[in-house]
């Protein structure tokens, strides 16, 4: 579903991404780790457009979008949950979810599938979004991204500060997606154990290149633990 190329990317004089190439296929969670400043959020938004790729190239289904508008790439089906959330505090949960439709023809709905994700939302659908918990902010922010049904969500640290039982719901709602074989996942992790049970497939990145990568299953055995601890 999206393929990266020998991804260059560079803030000022500061080499920040060094030759990224991987996949990330449909029905799977593949999943980026790596410590602080290693580069995650920067391949991220490479990918969404919001910092132009220097060099290399990022296809998206048989589309080239190396050098697209966001817009472009959120309409061919990208769906983002930047590090932070980023939801609008002082709009309704309401409001938000349908910010994630600004791709669509008006009037289209939030769809069910949002809801039973994530009941909470329903329930707190006229409450501002800076009104909710941390979590409750992140699962929102995820249901936004979800709201136009893209074929690739990509997740920035969904579980930075958020309290472990709405880390449950999260990773059985990134599950349940990638069952359905009709999206691609692209996490960015730090939370090792969450990351092993959800991933298809891994890499760590260190420095802006990824030095290790593999299958979700192979993760302890590669010592991919270790590679993040040093
Ligand atoms: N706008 C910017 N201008 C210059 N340097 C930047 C900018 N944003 C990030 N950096 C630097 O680029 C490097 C990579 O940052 P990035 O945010 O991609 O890391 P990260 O892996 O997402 O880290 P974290 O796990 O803390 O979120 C860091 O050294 C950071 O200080
Ligand atoms: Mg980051």
């Amino acid at each position: 579903m999206l393929k990266i190329d020998n991804l260059n990317q560079y803030y000022g004089g500061s080499h920040i991404l060094r030759g990224i190439s991987f996949d990330a296929p449909i029905g799977k969670v593949t999943t980026v780790l790596g410590r602080n400043g290693v580069g995650k959020t920067t391949l991220l938004k490479t990918l969404m457009g919001l910092v132009p790729a220097k060099n290399g190239s990022i296809h998206f289904g048989d589309q080239d979008i190396t050098r697209a508008p966001s817009y472009t790439r959120v309409k061919a089906g990208i769906g983002y949950v930047p590090q932070g959330r980023e939801i609008f505090p002082r709009l309704s949960v309401e409001e938000n979810l349908l910010m994630g439709l600004a791709t669509r023809p008006r009037g289209a709905a939030i769809p069910a599938k949002v809801f039973e994700m994530f009941p909470v939302l329903r329930q707190m659908l006229n409450r501002r979004g800076g009104d909710l918990s941390g979590g409750q902010q992140q699962q929102l922010a995820i249901g936004r991204a979800l709201a136009f049904g893209p074929k690739l969500l990509i997740l920035d640290e969904p579980t930075e500060g958020i309290q472990p039982s709405i880390i449950k719901d999260i990773g059985a709602a990134i599950r349940s997606l990638a069952a359905t074989g009709e999206i691609a996942i692209l996490l960015v992790e730090q939370y090792y154990d969450f990351a092993r049970d959800l991933s298809d497939y891994y890499l760590v990145m260190e420095r802006g290149e990824i030095i290790m990568r593999g299958e979700g299953r192979d993760m302890d055995k590669d010592g991919a633990r270790e590679a993040l601890a040093v």
